[in-house]
Formats: structure tokens, sequence, C-alpha cells
């Protein structure tokens, strides 16, 4: 993704004619997420974009998160009547209009006001549930006043057995669906791109802060109108004297016990008696731990890449993990979504669902409330068109037969700087 040249450069046009993502003001022309993404990139200061955009160390397990989907191929369908079409299905036992979730992200208000109010308004004019993230900045009970909101919240274990089972309760009173612990973000992840936009643990870099300042509309609509923002919900467990944003950030994460286990996955599910979900397993043994655990769900998912590096993706053992759960529990994933067709992918390995970060992040960015909802409205759209051009009615009818392996990875695998697709699939660049 990124390079709009990318497929040029492999194909027949040899560079030309020159290709630009939209980056204006007018969401109704970003046809695609990846304009979303442009324009993004156009707004936010490169502190800003590390956070959002980076993955840990080498960023391979975030290469793969994408890459993953490029290894499967459409089988299309012919001359099936695909003119009533549906992505309409069912999430933890409610009707909604696709098979897709607003995944819980933190630090939301860096990217603009209200952030986390703006996502779960999105989330809610197009019928999808909203996992409001710990680290959020809106409080959940404000967040809970969006009309029509499906509200999951998203649970990082730290400090006491008090904190979370305050935040339970809390969760319980604002009228949240579904609990959805994170188990592998307890040690933070090594992302040493966002480590390098700064010069101490709480402050910028001076070329980061001079960057910030050459975005003004950010900066005056972020920081200057509202200061840093607040981590909301936890900030009362926080001491006095560490409440600063960065200080909290980092004193949650230093009081996150590496001990967390499954032992404290049974208290929870003793305390939470509605859908409890595990967020962050890949290995098959944890899926079939799960099912012992009772939870009501998973979600496969490498945390964007951001925690363990050379991770597989959690689509790479999507299939394994449907022939564990069977119809036991909701399996989902999450990683590297940006396209219709990429929903389709999943489903069709045996997700019920596909929790999108970064892809509504990227409309958030572009354009606030409007903006996440056009992200959602463009999968939305992809994914319908795909479905009657690969000749499926339903997402019923997406299985591994719709797909094929394929030895190609195509646009969406990395290509090394300076080389061709052709020489990646080909050590030796050999062309034949
Ligand atoms: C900026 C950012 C912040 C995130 N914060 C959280 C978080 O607070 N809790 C959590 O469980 N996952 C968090 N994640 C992981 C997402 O929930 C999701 O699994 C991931 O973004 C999926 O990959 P994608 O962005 O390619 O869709 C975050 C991801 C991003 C990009």
């Amino acid at each position: 993704m990124g390079d709009p040249l990318r497929h040029a450069a492999v194909a027949q046009l040899g560079g030309s004619p020159r290709r630009r993502y939209y980056r204006g003001r007018d969401l109704a022309r970003a046809v695609a997420v990846e304009d979303l993404r442009a324009i993004t990139h156009r707004r936010m200061p490169r502190f800003v974009l590390e956070y959002l955009e980076g993955g840990a160390e080498e960023e391979a397990s975030l290469a793969r998160e994408r890459g993953a989907y490029g290894h499967w191929r459409f089988m299309p369908w012919q001359l099936v009547d695909v003119s009533q079409r549906t992505l309409a299905t069912a999430l933890l036992g409610r009707e909604a209009p696709m098979p897709l979730v607003v995944a819980p992200t933190g630090l939301n208000g860096l990217f603009c006001h209200h952030a986390d109010t703006s996502l779960a308004q999105a989330a809610a004019t197009c019928g999808v549930p909203f996992v409001q993230s710990t680290m959020s900045n809106d409080t959940m009970e404000d967040v809970a006043r969006v009309p029509g909101l499906r509200h999951w919240w998203q649970l990082y274990v730290f400090g006491g057995d008090e904190v979370w089972q305050e935040l339970l309760r809390r969760a319980d009173a604002a009228g949240c669906e579904a609990l959805v612990l994170t188990t592998n973000a307890q040690i933070f992840g090594n992302r040493e791109w966002s480590t390098r936009t700064q010069a101490t643990k709480t402050r910028l870099s001076l070329s980061s802060a001079i960057d910030a300042a050459l975005h003004p509309r950010w900066l005056a609509s972020t920081l200057l109108a509202h200061g840093l923002p607040a981590f909301s919900n936890v900030v009362d467990f926080v001491p006095k004297d560490r409440r600063g944003f960065f200080e909290t950030a980092f004193w949650i994460r230093e009081h996150q016990p590496a001990s967390l286990s499954w032992a404290t996955v049974e208290r929870i599910r003793q305390r939470w008696r509605k859908p409890f979900l595990l967020k962050g397993l890949l290995h098959p043994d944890d899926v079939r731990r799960a099912l012992d655990a009772g939870v009501d769900g998973i979600v496969l998912s490498t945390h964007g890449g951001r925690q363990l590096d050379w991770s597989v993706a959690a689509l790479d053992v999507l299939p394994e993990a449907r022939a564990i759960v069977g119809q036991r529990m909701a399996l989902y994933v999450s990683g590297g979504l940006r396209r219709g067709t990429d929903l389709l992918k999943a489903l069709a390995l045996g997700a019920d669902a596909v929790l999108a970060g970064r892809a509504v992040l990227y409309g958030l960015c572009a354009g606030g409330a409007a903006g996440a909802q056009r992200a959602l409205q463009i999968l939305h759209q992809e994914a319908l068109d795909a479905m009657g051009l690969l000749g499926v009615a339903s997402v019923r009818e997406l299985g591994p037969g719709c797909l094929r392996a394929v030895r190609d990875p195509g646009p969406c695998e990395q290509v090394p700087k300076g080389g061709t697709r052709r020489s990646s699939t080909s050590p030796a660049g050999d062309a034949r």
C-alpha cells in the first residue's frame, strides 16, 4: 500500500500516467481508504503519524498483516443472480448491516478533539459496534450517550484487581454490551520509530516539535484549543504527580502486570456476565484454552503489528482457529484491513467479523466523525460490489471455496527498496 505507482512499476504502465491519491477536503472525493490515508498524511504531524502507522522493531509483523491478504486470490463464479446482495450478519447475537467492528485504539485525542465520540458516532450511524479502549480520551459515560451505539469496552489490566473491577462496574453501568480483554500488550511493544520522535519520554525531539508547529490546523484544533488530551477513564487511578499525558501513559505501562494469566481471565469471567472476548490470541493452543475458559469469542490479532515482531498474521492462523472453535464461539480477526475485498477474504477464511483499526482512523484524521463514517461506507460498498463480482449474494455463502492460495503475493506484499516484485519472488532475480 502507499505508492500509487506500485502497480505501474511491474505492469505495462511504465510509470505513466503519473498517479496521485486524493488529498483535498471533499470527503466524497475520497474513493478508497488509501485516499483518506493520503489526507491524513497531509494533515497530521510526523510524530502523530508514527504513532498511528508504526509497528514494532523491523515492522515485520506489520508488513505481514497486509501481506497475508495478498496470498489469497478469488475464484469468481459467473452467471449467478447477484441482484440482491447483503452483508448483513449477526454480531454477538444481534443483527448488524456488515461484519465489521471499529477496533479499540488508544490516544485518539491526539488526532482530533473528542475523537472517541466521533468514532462512536460513525459506528452508530453505520450500525456497527465501537470498541472503546481503556486508553481512550473521552469518558465511557460520555461515549455511551451516542444514540444507537453498540458500545463495547476494551480492558487493559493494570494496577491491582480493584482497578479492573471498577472499570467493569462502570462499563456495565454505562450499558456496554461486551468486554474485550486485550492479552498481548502487557509488555509494551518496541515501537522504535515512534520513540525516535521523542527527545525524552515526556518531550518531543526538536525536529518533531518544529514539524508539529508546521501543521497549524492540527495544532489549532487539538493542542492549542484543548491542550494535551487526558486519559479520562483511568487518570484517577494514577498518582497525582504522574497525571500528565505522557506520564500517565508510562505509569500505566509500568503497572501492567506481566503475570496476567488465564487465572485473571477466570476472575474476570466470574464478574462480567455479558459477552466477553479475548483479543490478541494467535496460537491454536490458546484458542483451545479460550474455549475451556468459557469466553464468548476471540479476536485473533497482532495488535496491528505493534507488539511482538516477526509474528504470524491473524489471517495466517484463521482457518486453523475456525477448525478448532467450530460454531462454539465468535471468531474475529483484526489487522491489515484496508479494502472490502480484505473483508471478504477474512470471512471466507472463517472469520465472523473483522475489527478495523487504522482504516477507520484514517477517516477520523481526514474528517472527524464524517471521515470515519466515509471509511466505513467505502469498505461496505467495496465489499458489496466485490461480492457481486465474486458471484455470492450473502456472507453465509463465503467459504474457502471462494479462494485460492497463490505464490505471487500481489501488490499488498512489501517490495524491498529498489527491487521489483518479480525479483522479490525469485531470489536469483531472473525474469522467468
Ligand atoms: C493507533 C493505534 C492504537 C491502538 N490502541 C489499541 C488499544 O488501546 N487497545 C487494543 O486492544 N488495541 C489497540 N490497537 C490495535 C487495534 O485494536 C487493532 O487490532 C489494529 O489496529 C488492527 O490493525 P489495523 O490497524 O491494520 O486494522 C491500536 C492500534 C493502533 C493503530
